[in-house]
């Protein structure tokens, strides 16, 4: 159980109580007003219910080791602030630049999560953090097909602010940036809307800039039993402090939209291995109907094709390996060299084990999956993401004991 969750079961049970009626309201009132609670056992922005914006972004440390705890320290303060709606604190007067940026001073707390995370470039010699870089973190390999821009990819430190307003979202990520002046330079930020994977129950499942469903056969963040069997890092992990934590993967993927848009509906479903309208597998009616992967047509070819992509990412084909996607679109205009759209997903994916779990599932895609000649890779970053914080800590307090 997430923990935003919990405490919303928890204020639930106090108001039976009749003791914080008031704070119900306010954390669970009209739909901008939705908060999730930083502190807790997990970080939010991992199961929370998929949000409809993004803004996303990664650091590189150029300060000493006292100055990265010291920000980390800075930065959970201020999150526990925005996630509640409010601003930085403070303003020494009109002959200084006022300490919050004030283009989200009139919004809601639009159900904003932050999620921090550590890159593997973090875990330095310089930094005195070599010796605490747990062995999940790994060096991604390279993939077939992968066209990754340095620029889009990498990072010491990221941040994932999710919202139900772009503005909230952006502004989280801006006034962090600012806080880390002098300790972090920016190294690429990634804005999304439009979340493509479903979340709450009933929610209707959301449509990718393919035009088909997206996150229909995604891990169900409300089981706790699969959230640990595939999300969380397990007690007495090899490196303590992350224990309770995840890891994540991001990866910009391009969309041929253009090319893609010109295939015909029933080789579009054959890419997938999934009707467009309703979400079915090929081989049922319902979008809930578990693909059957091995039933045959009446000239024995596979009803949902060899190369689908539904069949390259399946389980059975991954030595069980699966993930919770979180993913957003994207559009970030035209590529200048082709004056084609810029446009796909960004997708975002949690683990406990990326080498058995990203990797396995990706090096399958990069080679046998009928969507590759429609996507390219071109950006990719991994980031460790501690537990949440306890009231009172900062995030990855544990990383300098
Ligand atoms: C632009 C790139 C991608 C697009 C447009 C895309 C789209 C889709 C769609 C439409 C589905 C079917 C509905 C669903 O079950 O969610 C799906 C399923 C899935 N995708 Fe992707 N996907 C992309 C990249 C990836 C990548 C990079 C991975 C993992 C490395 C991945 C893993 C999965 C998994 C695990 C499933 C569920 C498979 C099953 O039925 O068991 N996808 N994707």
């Amino acid at each position: 159980v997430s923990e935003d969750r919990g405490s919303l079961t928890r204020r639930q049970a106090l108001r039976g109580l009749g003791l914080v009626a008031g704070a119900l309201a306010a954390s669970a009132g009209p739909a901008g007003a939705v908060r999730h609670a930083f502190h807790g056992a997990h970080q939010s922005g991992v199961t929370t219910p998929v949000q409809s914006h993004l803004a996303m972004a990664a650091f590189d440390v150029v300060g000493s080791r006292g100055d990265l705890e010291a920000l980390l320290a800075r930065w959970t303060r201020a999150a526990a602030r925005f996630v509640e709606g409010e601003p930085l604190p403070g303003s020494a007067g009109p002959t200084y630049p006022p300490a919050d940026t004030g283009e989200a001073r009139d919004l809601p707390a639009a159900g904003l999560t932050l999620t921090f995370g550590l890159g593997p470039s973090l875990f330095r010699e310089e930094l005195g953090l070599s010796a605490r870089r747990p062995r999940a973190l790994i060096d991604l390999p390279s993939f077939p097909g992968d066209r990754l821009d340095p620029a889009r990819g990498g990072g010491d430190l990221m941040v994932q602010a999710c919202a139900d307003d772009p503005v909230v979202a952006f502004h989280a990520v801006r006034n962090l940036t600012r806080l880390g002046e002098g300790v972090v330079v920016s190294r690429w930020l990634q804005l999304g809307a439009g979340r493509t994977s479903s979340s709450e129950p009933g929610q209707r499942t959301p449509r990718n800039l393919l035009g088909f469903k997206d996150g229909t056969a995604n891990l169900d963040p409300r089981d706790p039993r699969s959230m640990a069997r595939y999300v969380w890092v397990a007690p007495r992990s090899d490196q303590r402090w992350m224990d309770g934590g995840t890891y994540l993967v991001a990866r910009r993927i391009r969309i041929h939209l253009e090319a893609w848009a010109a295939l015909s509906l029933g080789a579009q479903e054959a890419t997938i291995g999934r009707r467009r309208d309703s979400g079915a597998p090929l081989t049922g009616t319902r979008e809930s109907d578990p693909p059957r992967l091995d039933v045959r047509g009446p000239y024995g070819a596979l009803v949902i094709p060899e190369g689908a992509h539904i069949r390259a990412a399946s389980p059975s084909r991954n030595a069980g390996a699966r993930l919770l996607r979180r993913g957003f679109t994207f559009t970030d205009g035209l590529d200048p060299r082709t004056g084609e759209l810029d446009a796909g997903l960004m997708f975002l994916c949690f683990q406990n084990d990326p080498a058995r779990q990203f990797v396995t599932l990706q090096s399958t895609l990069a080679t046998s999956d009928a969507l590759s000649t429609y996507v390219t890779h071109t950006g990719s970053a991994i980031f460790a993401c501690p537990p949440g914080a306890a009231r009172g800590d900062a995030i990855a307090t544990g990383l300098f004991d």
